[in-house]
């Protein structure tokens, strides 16, 4: 028997976010051994009871939630209700959750996971705050993180948030810088990625016909999620960012990518946020990053409807 991937979600829910939740509570290789919250698309308050929404969805009240830094390292918080809705869960309409917040700060659980447990992969889907104040805090728990798989930044596609930044990096750079230069193996899952993964008409409809709760409920989430990138993109469907970070941990063979050297920009007002990635490799600066190109969007969204259909 295979031993099961461990792994911590950071996370600011966000419909795309929550279809990332899902896909990895429903994938039996990997055992997620908590959730943490940080803001983000929308303030902690909100993005910590969107987590707990998601997790009762997916029948897993077991799965412990911690709430974490409720603004960036170094400035104010930027959040993305233009995208996400007011609640940043709209579409579905969710019951009002069971399942409680554990009580200790999300950056505690870190610091004490990390200095217990070995060989845990972090999977960030949100702004790195939580992960880099951890990192600044106890540095020596790098040790034990085996891998940090996130979403956020984009190179070949530019920015969404600005010209030149993508959402989660732009929102606190002083932290992507942190983790970036932290000399923790790094996988990039970028803005030049998810912008090949659309949820176009068919696959919309293959969520919706599945004949458990979950399935349904992700066809509103990325209902709801897409009519603003489908207008700003004029596509046919908006792409899924975060359930890429977990269909990398099942199959990479999904996707294409190279190990480069990756530095964000903490200091320009016009490119604060972007994600400067050698992909030609002109530079002299170490490689620290696996930054991934490319996806078979196909094999991506056979396998998410796959996972969504074995929930409740
Ligand atoms: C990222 O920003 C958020 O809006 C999404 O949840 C995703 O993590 C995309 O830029
Ligand atoms: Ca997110």
């Amino acid at each position: 028997m295979t031993t099961k991937r461990k792994i911590i979600i950071d996370t600011d829910p966000g419909q795309d976010d929550a279809v990332a939740i899902l896909l990895a509570l429903a994938s039996p290789e990997l055992d997620v051994l908590g959730i943490t919250v940080v803001a983000g698309n929308v303030p902690l308050p909100l993005t910590a009871l969107n987590t707990r929404k998601i997790v009762e969805l997916a029948g897993r009240p077991d799965i412990p939630i911690y709430a974490g830094c409720a603004e960036p390292m170094d400035r104010p918080l930027v959040t993305a209700e233009h995208v996400h809705g007011r609640t940043g869960l709209d579409g579905p309409t969710l019951p009002d959750p069971q399942i409680e917040l554990q009580a200790e700060h999300a950056v505690d659980y870190l610091i004490d996971t990390l200095r217990e447990t070995s060989g845990v992969t972090l999977c960030p889907l949100g702004p790195l705050t939580n992960i880099a104040t951890a990192l600044r805090r106890a540095p020596e728990i790098a040790e034990n993180i085996r891998e940090i798989v996130l979403m956020g930044g984009g190179y070949f596609e530019g920015g969404n948030i600005t010209p030149a930044a993508e959402f989660n990096i732009y929102v606190d750079p002083t932290a992507a810088d942190i983790v970036f230069q932290s000399g923790i193996p790094i996988t990039v899952l970028p803005l030049d990625v998810t912008h090949q993964a659309l949820v176009i008409p068919s696959r919309v409809e293959a969520f919706r016909a599945l004949p458990n709760r979950a399935g349904p409920a992700v066809a509103e989430l990325t209902d709801f999620f897409e009519r603003y990138d489908k207008e700003k993109y004029g596509s046919e469907g908006a792409p899924l960012h975060d359930p890429t970070v977990i269909a990398y941990l099942l199959d990479p063979t999904l996707f294409e990518s190279r190990h480069i050297n990756v530095t964000v920009e903490t200091q320009s007002d016009l490119t604060l946020g972007a994600t400067v990635a050698d992909w030609w490799r002109v530079s002299d600066r170490p490689r620290n990053a696996t930054w991934v190109r490319n996806i078979n969007a196909d094999g991506f969204f056979k396998l998410l409807t796959e996972r969504i259909a074995t929930l409740p």
